[in-house]
């Protein structure tokens, strides 16, 4: 049985007041038993976001690192100052990485592998484009993107990895995939895993995000290979993202 996970992307939003706002709330919220939840706010929130989910089952996650451990990298974050904040895990090969800063599958590989190497446990993010759905190319994009990642991994390196499937056609759109077009996919997922280990293929967890809302949560997470939501614009919400974090049973 996989432990349901629900985490939230702010993406490039939040402030010191919604950190203490979700400090707050999840001081006074009974989650389910069996769930994990993770945050993941921008960079300059994350100190605050520990200190205000100290004392609460949440963990701390961050958007990005860049594959180097120090050096010449302006403007950017290592895995190791992320784990000095308390960062447990973080996103790699998120779509708008790859559309906005031309982050390629060998770019997502080294985040990666980054990640592992300080103990950070990596969240892969795959999904196809409206084009590439309409062209019939959906499991070839989101398969070779899994197997880019993947592949080249030590059995023990892909046993710390969490898939999230986010249709970029669904993120920030309010265009939901319905629970059978997130279900197939996500099924072809750990088929395709099962072709390294069959038992990972079971252990491993696999996300839906791309407009998970309170209202459609229940029925998504409904589905046998869903094992959690990737959540976006609900997550800046509080009362949405509990109710997302309830419906995950
Ligand atoms: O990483 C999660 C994000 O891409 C989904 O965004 O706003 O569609 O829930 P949203």
């Amino acid at each position: 049985m996989r432990t349901p996970l629900i985490a939230g992307n702010w993406k490039m939003n939040g402030s010191h007041a919604l950190v203490d706002a979700f400090g707050r709330a999840f001081a006074d919220t009974a989650l389910p038993d069996s769930l994990d939840v993770i945050v993941l706010p921008p960079f300059p929130y994350l100190d605050a976001a520990r200190r205000a989910l100290a004392d609460v089952s949440v963990q701390l996650g961050a958007q990005t690192l860049n594959p180097s451990h120090a050096g010449a990298h302006t403007g950017e974050v290592s895995g190791r100052m992320l784990q000095e904040f308390g960062v447990e895990h973080v996103l790699v090969g998120h779509s708008e990485r790859r559309a906005l800063y031309r982050e390629t599958d060998d770019d997502v590989y080294d985040r990666l592998l980054a990640a592992l190497s300080v103990g950070i446990q990596p969240i892969l993010c795959v999904g196809e484009t409206l084009e590439e759905r309409d062209a019939g190319h959906t499991f070839d994009v989101v398969l070779r993107q899994v197997g880019h990642a993947l592949a080249p991994l030590e059995p023990e390196q892909r046993a710390r990895v969490t898939i999230a499937y986010e249709p970029v056609w669904a993120i920030g759109t309010g265009r939901t995939a319905t629970p059978e077009q997130a279900q197939d996919v996500m099924a072809a997922i750990r088929e395709y895993q099962s072709g390294f280990d069959p038992d990972l293929a079971q252990a491993m967890r696999l996300l839906y995000g791309g407009s998970m809302s309170a209202a459609n949560a229940a029925e998504l997470l409904a589905q046998p290979d869903i094992d959690g939501g990737l959540v976006g614009g609900a997550s800046l919400k509080v009362d949405d993202f509990l109710a997302i974090c309830h419906s995950a049973r």
